[in-house]
């Protein structure tokens, strides 16, 4: 049945008549019209799906561009949408959540559970002095702690900011002190490759540079032994047995009425400098943007069992491991590892296990897991899937073939979602009744408007590469960036008035398919994690023997992107290959090992700008033998 289920025209795969039949939303181009039709009823009537503690008095306030604000006046609570409205209902007694461990322990959480852990540790960060409003940074594991210390959270109206557990302590340390954190949440250790990563020795020594923090909360995961500060690190299992955890309603904890434009988290981000953006979501725009596109572009029904195998620190994670799942009651299955330990077909021994039905990933995973070939994949039944999903990068049709074929056996369409930390949900998309081209993300969900524009302002001929930009609010979009709302404006609404500057570069094709091509500012995308030159470079120039750093990206197989370094030694200090080896292990140490440069290479000058900007642009083309373009800025 599989093969002709799928009509395949030239490059474009149209969707089987059960994936139609099956599908919530029939209609792409009905909901587009639509939601064209009226903004505000559309994302209103899907705001409704919700409950609301009261409900808002203007679905779009847009008096003050580009301070947009969504459902205005209504109060609401994330959490509560996840948990308390599940618990009320016999979902209380569905899985919301399995866990694997590495080391193939298992974990599952019913509602009811993950509410009641929820809420004990809500209890705990209340008796810790966390309110409403105060910053709250979380560096883990991929352990359920994870997701429920976000979730305590939102319920008593912290403000979380989760770090990467794969970053170091530079990264950490500035992500701490920039948001103000009174509490860390961190573990002793996460597995990763067979491997411990000393999560809280990092915090360790990230602390020592950072004045805020009070209180350390160490999940005990690993079990080896960690250093815990007398009156500051406090062990997650003797806090959650205490009775202050208990003691208000039996596991109970009232969640905070929240405003809708309240904040719920601030995510850092890669930008053009050397500081990491804090993108700032919140409460009820954010909640109603996660949860329909899920809900319609990954089709969940409640036999689903839904896995994003991002990582939670990310914005993907955030918005499709933690948030939209639980607001659409399903079943979310998440792993702790890695992907090829302790063989390649790790992950597809899982979904087979536990019958995944709808699987979420990334084209460089997908890439290095087809570098082992087709028989690890092979091994497994994989009959349970039934969708797809890529994000982070262009996802290239060989990939894309590949993943078609031997994961998805011609049967799963695939959903290649264009989104951004900043957008908060998917924007540019296929739902699944949608035809496809392989490496395109397809159109623009309906409500949202993208177009490719000149240098002017000019939206280009079919075909042709321009700025892709977006033209209209959308209820998950960042409202700023947290304690800078002039870069907010500058960053993203200046280049053209009134109109979103995604940074990324894209074609829009005769069908008004969008491809998108990659990042146009110093944004490197390395296995799809978002990574900013300046802050590789600043991490390189903190070392004794570095007087100046460049960084860029260069395309790689498997990584979409590898960071290539060019490094100007102090005066006095010699080449050699001990010291290219020591500098991207200080790059690892500071930033994380996905910072560590692919390659270094010592030079006597840098090509700069007469005012003296590195020109990263003519780097790039040297390296790969490319025209350098124009030049007419560049110094002698
Ligand atoms: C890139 C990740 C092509 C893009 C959710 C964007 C993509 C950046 C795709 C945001 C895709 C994301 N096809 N490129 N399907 N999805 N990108 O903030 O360059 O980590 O601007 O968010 O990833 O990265 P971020």
């Amino acid at each position: 049945m599989a093969n002709e289920a799928k009509e395949m025209l030239g490059d474009v795969f149209t969707p089987s008549p059960e994936i139609v039949a099956n599908a919530t939303v029939k209609s792409f181009e009905e909901m587009t019209r639509l939601a064209d039709k009226d903004l505000q009823t559309f994302w209103g009537a899907r705001a409704e799906e919700f409950e609301w503690f009261k409900k808002w008095d203007k679905v779009l306030d847009d008096s003050n561009k580009p301070f947009y604000k969504w459902f205005v006046g209504g109060q609401v609570n994330i959490a509560y949408n996840c948990l308390d409205r599940h618990v009320k209902t016999w979902r209380r007694n569905k899985l919301a959540l399995i866990w694997e461990g590495e080391n193939g322990d298992l974990r599952t959480f019913s509602y009811h559970a993950l509410n009641r852990e929820v809420c004990k540790f809500a209890n705990v960060l209340k008796s810790m002095g966390v309110k409403k409003g105060d910053r709250v940074t979380i560096y883990m594991g991929r352990v359920p702690e994870l997701p429920i210390a976000m979730l305590a959270c939102a319920k008593i109206g912290a403000v979380h900011s989760v770090v990467y557990g794969g970053f170091s302590v530079e990264a950490l340390h500035g992500r701490i002190e920039d948001s103000q954190s009174s509490v860390v949440i961190t573990c002793d250790g996460s597995y990763m490759n067979g491997k411990i990563v000393e999560l809280k020795k990092i915090v360790d020594e990230a602390l020592k540079r950072a004045a805020t923090v009070e209180h350390v909360i160490v999940y005990k995961r690993t079990g080896h032994e960690v250093y815990m500060e007398q009156g500051r690190d406090y062990w997650y299992h003797e806090l959650v047995a205490l009775p202050i955890a208990r003691a208000i309603g039996n596991n109970r904890c009232d969640t905070e009425v929240m405003d809708a434009e309240d904040p719920l988290f601030l995510l850092y981000t890669s930008g053009t400098t050397g500081k990491p953006k804090a993108i700032l979501h919140t409460h009820g725009g954010y909640m109603v943007g996660i949860a329909t596109t899920l809900q319609w572009v990954f089709d969940l029904k409640e036999e689903d069992r839904w896995w994003c195998s991002a990582d939670p620190g990310w914005i993907t994670g955030h918005s499709y491991i933690v948030y939209a799942p639980l607001l659409l009651g399903a079943t979310s299955f998440m792993y702790e590892g890695a992907p090829t330990y302790p063989y390649p077909n790790r992950w597809w021994s899982m979904i087979e296990k536990y019958g995944v039905t709808v699987f979420y990933t990334a084209p460089t995973a997908i890439r290095g897991l087809m570098r082992f070939g087709e028989a690890w994949p092979n091994r497994h039944d994989l009959s349970s899937l039934r969708l797809l999903g890529t994000v982070g990068e262009p996802i290239n049709p060989e990939a894309w073939k590949w993943y078609h074929r031997v994961i998805g056996k011609q049967r799963c369409p695939i959903m290649d979602t264009w989104w951004q930390t900043e957008t908060g949900m998917f924007m540019i998309t296929p739902l699944p009744v949608v035809n496809l081209k392989p490496g395109s993300a397809t159109r623009p969900f309906p409500g949202i408007e993208a177009e490719v524009l000149d240098e002017t302002g000019k939206p280009v001929k079919p075909g042709e590469e321009g700025f892709l930009v977006l033209k209209r609010p959308w209820p998950a979009m960042l409202r700023t960036i947290y304690g800078d709302p002039d870069r907010y404006v500058n960053q993203y609404w200046s280049k053209y008035p009134g109109v979103y500057f995604t940074g990324d570069s894209a074609r829009k094709d005769e069908d008004g398919y969008f491809w998108i091509i990659g990042r146009v500012d110093d944004v490197i995308k390395v296995s799809g994690y978002r990574l900013g030159t300046a802050e590789i470079e600043s991490a390189l120039v903190s070392h004794p023997a570095v007087a100046e750093a460049a960084a860029i990206g260069l395309p790689h197989e498997v990584k979409g992107q590898a960071i290539h370094a060019y490094v100007l030694l102090k005066q006095g200090r010699e080449p050699s290959d001990a010291l290219i080896e020591d500098l991207r292990q200080h790059v690892g140490h500071e930033m994380g090992p996905i910072a560590k440069p692919e390659k270094i290479t010592i030079v006597d000058k840098l090509p700069k700008t007469r005012s003296g900007k590195i020109m990263r642009r003519v780097l790039k083309a040297r390296a790969q033998g490319l025209p350098e373009g124009d030049i007419t800025t560049l110094e002698e």
